[in-house]
């Protein structure tokens, strides 16, 4: 964080301080909610959680360098203490971004956020210092933490903001507002806890709301939902998508044979080739969505070809590809699933898979609501007609609903199979693999199906190429 002396966070956040023998001591170092993660200069921020309470560690975190604790209780060490920490936690946070010169990108959407977020990071990094969400910590919580790790030499903050409701962007778009916003997509995650697709459109919408009159909107030219919120906003549209009335486009969009998509990038400035290391065809609207920002920030096509195409990922466990030794690719997307990012995802498979033998292990996609039978049936028929040779459907009633949506899409046999668990699912595959073949692991977070790519490669790890 910039440096801040103890008096100015408390009269910031409303706080008293007590047990400080000297507020004009300054906190140097970074924001942290992890005791683990303190270090001298540090502040530390006490919640009480459900099994922790951060005010336990007051203490520790204290010897440990921390300069002072942000607290709801006095506890006996240097703290500042609030009616509630939260709310203090976000109004640091939005001091120190108005204090920053950096401008400020945010995006939304119900699929792709966190990869989009890396991807943006990547590109805009090789111009300029740039901070961003670490993972997917989009809530209330990760992003004032993440903008209180800006610096004064931050060029760019680039921040995820994740929903469950009406109500929560606009929530952390008033704590960071950006100046330029961007939404990926309307889709169905958290659809059962939302109400419906409209109420998403509501709920992601809020981001273009809230931007200035010389900000920009960032919207999706492909998603109809998206689209529309063009009229919700003071701030200039920017359309990116194969749309034809995208202002940043691709053209000859293809697969490599590794699954990589391929595209000509068309920005109001120039046109650039882009191949790119990240796997599934989904990325290709992701990577247009990070083009879009870094056009509205300046770069050439040039430069945003080149960055897109070098660009990682960076967060685990999404469409992370490892060769065994033995000729056998797995491909770990076990990070979450919805509809949308299935059905990409098993695209993917399809194009890496050609010529050899592809399996998706697949489980729940949560929080469908009323739709779940019909998606989990949809998948399932979809997974039969992208000639997918196995399915394995692991987990309760939601992957009974995937089988059999393949089997009524006309796989017989072995081809595919529902299985309890991860272990029945790592026993199966352990006994029926064979060098050569694909597998996809996919399913919603709450399932853990990451647990069953881990034991594929388990014991390969140090010969294996992690791509
Ligand atoms: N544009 C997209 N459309 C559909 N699915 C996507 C898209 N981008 C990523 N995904 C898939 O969605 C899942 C979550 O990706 P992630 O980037 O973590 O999104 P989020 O942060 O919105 O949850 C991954 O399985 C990924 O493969
Ligand atoms: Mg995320």
């Amino acid at each position: 964080m910039i440096a801040l002396s103890l008096a100015e966070i408390a009269s910031v956040v409303g706080g008293q301080t007590h047990d400080i023998p000297d507020a004009s001591v300054q906190v140097t170092g970074q924001v942290v909610r992890d005791s683990r993660e303190v270090e001298p200069g540090s502040l530390f921020v006490a919640f009480v959680g459900e099994r922790v309470d951060g005010h336990d560690f007051a203490a520790d975190v204290v010897a440990a360098g921390a300069v002072a604790v942000l607290a709801s209780r006095p506890v006996g060490v240097p703290a500042i203490v609030v009616d509630d920490v939260l709310l203090a936690l976000g109004a640091l946070a939005r001091h120190v971004v108005a204090r920053l010169g950096a401008t400020l990108v945010a995006l939304t959407g119900s699929a792709g956020k966190t990869s989009t977020k890396d991807l943006i990071a990547q590109v805009l990094r090789t111009k300029a210092p740039t901070v961003f969400t670490p993972g997917s910590l989009n809530n209330e919580i990760g992003l004032p933490l993440t903008a209180l790790s800006a610096t004064e030499e931050t060029r760019f903050l680039v921040l995820e903001m994740g929903a469950r409701g009406i109500g929560h962007i606009r929530y952390l778009a008033d704590l960071t507002p950006p100046k330029i916003g961007l939404v990926l997509n309307v889709g169905t995650a958290h659809i059962g806890e939302f109400g419906g697709r409209e109420q998403i459109a509501q709920a992601k919408g809020e981001l273009v709301e809230c931007l200035p009159e010389d900000g920009t909107a960032v919207l999706n030219a492909d998603d109809p939902l998206v689209r529309a919120m063009a009229s919700r906003t003071k701030a200039r549209v920017l359309l990116f998508g194969e749309s034809d009335e995208a202002d940043v486009r691709a053209e000859n969009v293809r697969l490599t044979g590794n699954g990589q998509p391929s595209f000509s990038l068309h920005t109001p400035t120039g046109c650039s080739e882009v191949t790119m290391r990240l796997y599934g065809e989904h990325h290709v609207s992701n990577a247009l969505a990070a083009a879009a920002v870094a056009h509205e920030l300046g770069m050439s096509a040039d430069e945003i070809a080149t960055a897109l195409s070098e660009a990682g990922s960076l967060s685990r466990w999404r469409m992370e590809v490892t060769e065994r030794p033995d000729g056998v690719t797995v491909v770990n997307d076990a990070y979450n699933a919805n509809p949308e990012s299935m059905r990409a995802a098993l695209r993917a498979l399809a194009a890496m898979g050609k010529g050899r033998r592809t399996w998706a292990v697949l489980g729940q996609m949560a929080e469908l609501g009323d739709e779940a039978l019909a998606e989990h049936d949809a998948v399932g028929r979809l997974a039969v007609r992208l000639n997918v040779s196995k399915l394995v459907a692991v987990g309760g009633r939601e992957a009974s609903w995937l089988q059999l949506g393949a089997y009524n899409e006309g796989s017989w046999g072995e081809e595919s199979v529902h299985v309890s668990d991860a272990q029945s699912a790592v026993d199966l595959l352990r006994s029926q693999l064979r060098p050569g073949d694909v597998v996809l692991v996919k399913a919603s977070r709450s399932v853990g199906l990451e647990r069953v790519a881990q034991a594929l490669v388990e014991g390969t790890e140090g010969e294996v190429a992690v791509r």
